[in-house]
Order: structure tokens, then C-alpha cells, then sequence
């Protein structure tokens, strides 16, 4: 029997942000938050079971895993592993070591969301190659505990990440708020470094709720600012949307300036890139930018405008490139290669 499986996830980009955790081991948000799923940034990750008590074997883009990111991807094994036990999953073997492929089409840890496709195609392989088959709500507050904003990505199209109050986190998950076909927007993602960043989400989130000042106050406008975001997407009101995202991220970074020692993720092009948007805005395009934990600058706009944003956001000398992307897909199994 082959213990194996293919899946696909895109990564989301949030326009209400995540930032700020209840619970730092089981990744239980302070807030809720609310993305959108971008087709262009996928990640495709095969995991197959064997029995062996040998270590797992985990290759990211072509290389063996070190270090932290090796540690945090055999720790989320540990709870698939767990999973596969509390179920009787007989169809598995009783010391399961697995051997991960994942390869991402653009660049890991550089604020582009890479863990949360990675972990959203990761929940979904593992637990199919283990026999496991979990509802969208299962395999989101599983995907959560890698990355929380994984729990995002297993929805296509807009998502949003309820809080939930359970103290296991088992109502923390996401929800699909309008399907991709639903709304036919663009999302650029203007890439200015391909570098990791010097400091991960998660201990910034952490070092920003420990020490910021402006904590509180962000947390306590995300309740009117998720109102706010469903009514404008239920309403195809993009604008509402577009001035809403590019407030919330501002505010989340102000938040991360106020931390002492403050956390920056802008480079100077970042702030070049932002400061274009405006102007193409003020010019009369139909766009909004957001900025989560590096420098990428990411561009809400309309289908008429994404041509004339592009070339804005490219001729700038800071910009590597533009990615675009449409709303995407949730997570989805790839089939099973054919045997010869
Ligand atoms: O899920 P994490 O730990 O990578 O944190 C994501 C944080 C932001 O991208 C800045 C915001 C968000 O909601 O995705």
C-alpha cells in the first residue's frame, strides 16, 4: 500500500492582519483576520508514511530542511503522527517517519506567505497520505498550528479566520467568505528582496504584544474592521475594501514601530513602492497596497487598473518583480501519478 499524497495550496495575504497571538503554542489568534487566497503563489507538497524510527526526511525546494524550519515541520508531523493514533488509523504504521517534498514557485520566508501554503498543502498531504480524511474546519485549525495564517489558505477566495473561545483552539479555523469566481479582483505582489527576513512573525508578534504601547488599541479596532471588510466584499465594493486593507496595515506596522526595540520590515523601496501606489491612486488607478511581516509591497486593484500598476510598481529601480495573481483556490489533492 503507497502512504502517499500530493496536495496544492496558495498562499493568502491578509487585509485584515493577524497580529497578536492568545496562545503561543497552539497559535490561537488575538483578533480575527480576513485574506484573500492568490492563485499565483503555490506551494506542492508530497508526503509519503513508511515505517521506519529513523528521523523524517524533509526537502524544501530542492534541499534538506535545517535548522528551525526542519524543527517546526517535524514538530507538525508530531501531530499528524498524533492524529493518525488517536484515530485507530490502522492503515498506517505504528512508528510513521515521513519523507516531505515541497517546492514553492517563489521565494520562502520573504513576507510573501510561503508558511501558509506550505502548511496548508502540508496538513492536507499528511493527513490524506495517513488514510485521514478531515472536513475543511479540521484541517484548518491542523494547518493553524503550523502557521496561523495557514488556517486561511485551505479556503479559496476571500477567508476569513474566526478567533473561536475554546481554550484547545478547536473553533480557531478559518471560513470561506465568497468563492474565487465570486469576485474577479487582482493582487499584485511587488517583490523587492528575495532574502529571508531577519525576524520571523511569530517572535515579532510576540516581542509587539509583550512591549507596544498601541497593542491594545490595534486590537480593540479589529472587530469594527472585520465588519467592515465582509460588508464591502459582500458588496463587490472594492474601494471600501481597498482604503480599509491599506489602513489596517499601517496600523499593524505602526503597532510593530512602537515595540521597544521597534520591529521594521521596510527597506527604503518599500517605502518607494507605497508611495507609488499613491501616486498612480491620485492619478485616478483603481488600487490599495498592504505589507505584512517583510518588505514586499502587495497591491489590491481592479481588472482595468492591474496593466497600468504593473508598469508603475516595475520601473522602480527597487523592484525585482511583479507577481499577479486572481483570487485562488483552497487547498486541493493533486491525483496520484499513474504507475508504469
Ligand atoms: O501566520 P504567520 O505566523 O506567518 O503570521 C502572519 C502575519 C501576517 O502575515 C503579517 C498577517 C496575516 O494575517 O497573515
Amino acid at each position: 500500500m503507497i502512504l502517499q499524497a500530493t496536495a496544492e495550496a496558495c498562499a493568502n495575504i491578509a487585509l485584515i492582519k493577524y497580529w497578536g497571538k492568545r496562545d503561543a503554542v497552539l497559535n490561537l489568534p488575538a483578533t480575527g483576520s480576513l485574506s484573500l487566497t492568490l492563485s499565483g503563489l503555490v506551494t506542492r507538497t508530497t508526503v509519503t508514511w513508511a515505517e521506519d524510527p529513523g528521523a523524517d526526511a524533509i526537502v524544501l525546494d530542492g534541499k534538506p530542511a535545517e535548522g528551525a524550519e526542519r524543527e517546526r515541520i517535524a514538530t507538525f508531523l508530531d501531530l499528524v503522527r498524533a492524529l493518525m493514533h488517536a484515530n485507530g488509523s490502522r492503515r498506517g504504521p505504528d512508528s510513521p517517519r515521513a519523507t516531505v517534498e515541497s517546492s514553492n514557485g517563489f521565494p520562502r520566508a520573504a513576507g510573501l506567505a510561503s508558511s501558509a501554503s506550505g502548511f496548508a498543502a502540508l496538513a492536507l498531504a499528511a493527513t490524506r497520505a495517513a488514510g485521514l480524511e478531515l472536513a475543511d474546519e479540521q484541517l484548518s485549525v491542523l494547518a493553524r498550528r503550523g502557521s496561523g495564517s495557514a488556517c486561511r489558505s485551505i479556503f479559496g477566495g476571500f477567508a476569513e479566520w474566526l478567533p473561536g473561545n475554546a481554550a484547545d483552539g478547536q473553533d480557531s479555523h478559518g471560513v470561506r467568505l465568497l468563492a474565487p469566481e465570486a469576485w474577479d479582483v487582482r493582487m499584485l505582489v511587488a517583490v523587492l528582496a528575495e532574502r529571508p527576513k531577519p525576524k520571523g512573525s511569530r517572535d515579532a508578534m510576540n516581542h509587539t504584544v509583550a512591549t507596544s504601547p498601541y497593542f491594545d488599541a490595534w486590537r480593540a479596532a479589529i472587530p469594527g474592521d472585520l465588519d467592515v471588510a465582509r460588508q464591502a466584499i459582500s458588496a463587490r465594493d472594492l474601494r471600501r475594501l481597498g482604503e480599509l486593507a491599506e489602513s489596517n496595515a499601517l496600523r499593524m506596522h505602526a503597532t510593530m514601530l512602537a515595540a521597544r526595540p521597534p520591529v521594521l520590515y521596510w527597506l527604503p523601496e518599500t517605502v518607494a513602492a507605497m508611495r507609488r501606489v499613491w501616486e498612480v491612486r491620485d492619478a485616478g488607478l483603481t488600487c490599495w497596497f498592504t505589507i505584512d511581516a517583510g518588505p514586499n509591497v502587495k497591491v489590491l486593484c481592479d481588472v482595468a487598473s492591474e496593466a497600468a500598476v504593473v508598469a508603475g510598481l516595475s520601473e522602480l529601480p527597487g523592484v525585482l518583480r511583479v507577481i499577479s495573481s486572481r483570487p485562488g483556490p483552497g487547498a486541493r489533492l493533486l491525483p496520484a501519478p499513474v504507475a508504469s
